[in-house]
């Protein structure tokens, strides 16, 4: 299964894409959480993404791109995955497809995640994740058993950079104006199938599953 999520910032993609790349046994391949950690490692990558992530806007294209093909270009992913963040315009998705037809291979489905705008602002701003795992909380929706700390391994939550108010409408503006038309580039392609991101987690995950299925065995 080789497959992407698109949707808003705070739409849940990476809570989705822990769930649903364990279901289906295939990685979770996320720039978001690749540039993060470049970033906090203090890496050339890191130190060039950065300055657009603090601001909400996109790393530039040829950063990003030779990443992702870095990336799946490694073993754990000849046989599928689950891409979170990438592609997030339409010369992205553009080279994701060369990418993979050099490989012999292409997308099976491309899942939408639609979520409204209000609803993203108030997830984001509870948000919290876990620098070791990457696991994301949110303070109300989704709260870890002890306040401030990993569930998984303990560690204590932190609050992105880039989830404060101003940068989120940012971000929001960025999405719309420059990731929105991939999903009419993607229904184009046919491989496009929307959900609606809304209500408990797990019953987001069973509509996401049941979607997937339906579109990559259609
Ligand atoms: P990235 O990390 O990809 O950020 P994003 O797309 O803005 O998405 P988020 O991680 O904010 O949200 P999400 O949809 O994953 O939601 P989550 O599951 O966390 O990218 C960050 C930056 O990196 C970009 O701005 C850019 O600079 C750079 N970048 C990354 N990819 C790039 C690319 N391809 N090209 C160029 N630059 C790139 O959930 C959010 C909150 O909601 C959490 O608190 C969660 O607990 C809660 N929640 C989740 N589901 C539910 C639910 N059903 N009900 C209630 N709460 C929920």
């Amino acid at each position: 299964m080789r497959a992407v999520l698109v949707g808003p910032p705070g739409a849940g993609k990476g809570t989705q894409a822990q769930i649903l790349a364990t279901e289906l046994s295939i990685p979770k391949v996320s720039t978001g959480d690749i540039f993060r950690a470049n970033v906090s490692g203090g890496t050339e990558l890191g130190k060039k993404a950065k300055e657009y992530m603090d601001r909400g806007d996109l790393v530039p294209d040829e950063v990003t791109n030779a990443m992702v093909k870095d990336r799946l270009a490694q073993d754990d992913a000849a046989e599928g995955f689950l891409l979170d963040g990438f592609p997030r315009n339409v010369p992205q998705a553009e080279t994701l497809k060369t990418m993979l037809a050099d490989l012999d291979s292409k997308l099976d489905v491309v899942l939408e995640l639609r979520v409204d705008e209000e609803e993203v602002v108030n997830r984001l701003s509870g948000r919290r994740s876990c620098p070791e795992c990457g696991r994301v909380y949110h303070v109300e929706y989704d709260a870890p058993q002890t306040a401030g700390r990993c569930d998984d391994d303990n560690a204590e939550l932190y609050q992105r950079e880039d989830d404060r108010e101003e940068t989120i409408r940012h971000r929001l503006k960025v999405y719309r104006d420059q990731t929105a038309p991939l999903v009419e580039f993607y229904e184009n392609e046919g491989l496009l199938a929307t959900i609606a991101a809304t209500g408990p987690v797990g019953e987001v995950s069973e509509r996401a599953m049941a979607a997937i299925r339906e579109k990559a065995s259609s």
